[in-house]
């Protein structure tokens, strides 16, 4: 069952355990410099990639990126299959740097509209990065947080079809067991890249107690220094979970 990080306070100080994280802003960034919007997602899997090294380095366990969620098939069609091909590019090109760093990749959304060669791709990588538990990376791609509840709950009653006789019993963590990263923590820092202040149907059942943190850089322009001013800002937040503050400070009864 998920270890839900709700069920007790984390100590304070301490470097989050699980970002989660939306990269905005690359169209933006390339557009100021009269560039193709696709340029900026070029030179966002550069700031992709410098996040992970400091999220390996800072010890971080869990970084969720929101690669491309459902809304994004929105999209015209040139740009949509240049984020497919930019996936691939770097499913083919990082793996052994993920291997390295001792970095498990997981893709998490519904895959089912993804070229069975990209599919391929992710199962490779998902399998040969299997056995590696320094940091957590997990991309969300073709995501979006209703679809994930929406899931979890077809899942729960396929698993236990009498729970639909008797709704009375469902638990919540029964449905969070379903969820599509129910083997991880919540996240305990969210990072919004690109002047926007909207959470945009990402993780909403596991970003019920996170501290929020919303920045104008735009994604490309992210990197170590940027991720260390999020960690200064998270290590001042007091984190209650519905406590007090005197029982989170440990004066009063827990
Ligand atoms: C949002 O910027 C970004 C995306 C929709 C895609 C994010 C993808 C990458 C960083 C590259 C691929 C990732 C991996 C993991 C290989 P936007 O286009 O919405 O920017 P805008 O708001 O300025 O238009």
């Amino acid at each position: 069952m998920a270890i839900s990080s709700t069920q007790a306070v984390p100590e304070t100080g301490a470097i989050p355990e699980h970002v989660a994280i939306i990269m905005d802003g690359n169209g933006r960034w390339a557009t100021r410099r009269h560039l193709p919007r696709t340029a900026g997602h070029a030179k966002g899997v550069q700031a992709v990639r410098r996040v992970v090294e400091a999220c390996g380095r800072a010890g971080v366990r869990y970084l969720t990126l929101f690669a491309f969620s459902s809304e994004n098939w929105r999209r015209p069609a040139d740009e949509v299959s240049l984020l497919m091909r930019l996936f691939v590019q770097a499913l083919e090109r990082e793996v052994d740097k993920l291997q390295d760093q001792g970095v498990r990749l997981r893709v998490v959304g519904d895959l089912s509209p993804f070229e069975p060669r990209l599919r391929e791709l992710i199962d490779a990588a998902q399998a040969r990065t299997a056995h590696n538990d320094r940091l957590n990376l997990s991309i969300a791609a073709n995501y979006g947080g209703r679809w994930d509840v929406l899931q979890a709950t077809r899942a729960m009653l396929a698993a236990r079809p009498e729970l639909a006789a008797d709704p009375r019993r469902i638990e919540e963590a029964e449905l969070a067991s379903h969820l599509s990263m129910s083997w991880a923590p919540e996240p305990d820092l969210f990072i919004r890249t690109g002047g926007e202040q909207r959470i945009s149907n990402f993780l909403i059942w596991q970003l019920a107690y996170t501290e929020l943190y919303f920045t104008d850089l735009y994604w490309p322009d992210f990197g170590a220094e940027a991720l260390e001013a999020a960690f200064e800002w998270y290590r001042t937040r007091e984190r209650r979970f519905g406590r007090t503050s005197a029982q989170v400070r440990g004066d009063a009864p827990r």
